[in-house]
């Protein structure tokens, strides 16, 4: 069976970022749904034109296309060899029950963050479409070295269609209708909850990392 761990969050809470200071250190597979799905409108595919609508919206994309989907990633060599870390998923109980079935989950990371502390992040991120790099232009220690450019690749940077105010309210009031029932799930099981104090994960040492992870 896959074996993996989850990080779970607020929009904007720093999911992706901490993903990829964790890939620094243990070479799992980084797998978030959001930037699947993104991927997929996009390419245009079935799947990307039946999420679009919920995203834009600031909904959940239902069940069935974001488990099918999370299924067939976490089922590849890679992820099977080398374990996953799931970014965005679970974010229901049927979703976190669907993942039971087919992989071992060892750790639920969650990152605790005020509201009032998101705005600022969302409204300032930009991303880079090429290799998936997070900036925000309000945080010096985050800002590209040339304004709008990926300082990886040189690629132009873009802001999400779901990163505008009011959609941010969307996203934020979906999460609180969400977020408890799974955290609940994932608490019935011992010791799998750690939560992260969301303002400093930036800073998480090395040994901080592994001590959550352990
Ligand atoms: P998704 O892409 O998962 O969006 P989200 O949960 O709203 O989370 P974000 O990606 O916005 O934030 P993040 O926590 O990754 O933060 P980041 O590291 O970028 O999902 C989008 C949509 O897809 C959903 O609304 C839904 O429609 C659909 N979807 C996805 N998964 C689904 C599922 N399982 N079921 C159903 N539908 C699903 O950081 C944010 C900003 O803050 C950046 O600018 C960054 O530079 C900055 N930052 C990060 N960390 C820090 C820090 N410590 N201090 C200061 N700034 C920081
Ligand atoms: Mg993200």
């Amino acid at each position: 069976m896959a074996r993996g761990i989850v990080l779970f969050g607020a929009p904007g809470a720093g999911k992706g970022t901490l993903a990829d200071k964790i890939k620094k250190v243990f070479p799992v597979v980084h797998v978030s749904t959001g930037d699947l799905l993104r991927e997929n409108v996009r390419r245009g595919t079935e799947v990307g034109k039946k999420a679009k609508g919920f995203m834009d919206q600031g909904k959940l994309v239902p069940d069935d296309i974001v488990i099918a989907m999370v299924r067939e990633r976490i089922g590849k060599d890679d992820a099977r060899k080398s374990g996953f870390m799931l970014d965005g998923f679970p974010r229901t109980v049927e979703q976190a029950q669907a993942l039971d079935k087919v992989a071992r989950i060892d750790a639920v990371l969650v990152i605790d963050i005020k509201k009032e502390d998101l705005r600022k992040r969302i409204l300032g991120r930009r991303s880079c479409t090429k290799c998936g790099k997070i900036y925000n232009i309000y945080n010096e220690r985050l800002r590209p070295k040339r304004e709008g450019f990926c300082d990886n690749d040189g690629t132009k940077l873009m802001q999400r269609d779901d990163d505008n105010e009011d959609t941010f309210e969307k996203r934020w009031n979906t999460y609180l209708g969400q977020s408890e029932h799974v955290i609940d799930y994932y608490s019935k099981k011992a010791g799998l909850v750690r939560r992260l104090d969301g303002t400093r994960t930036m800073d998480l040492s090395e040994e901080e990392l592994r001590k959550a992870l352990s």
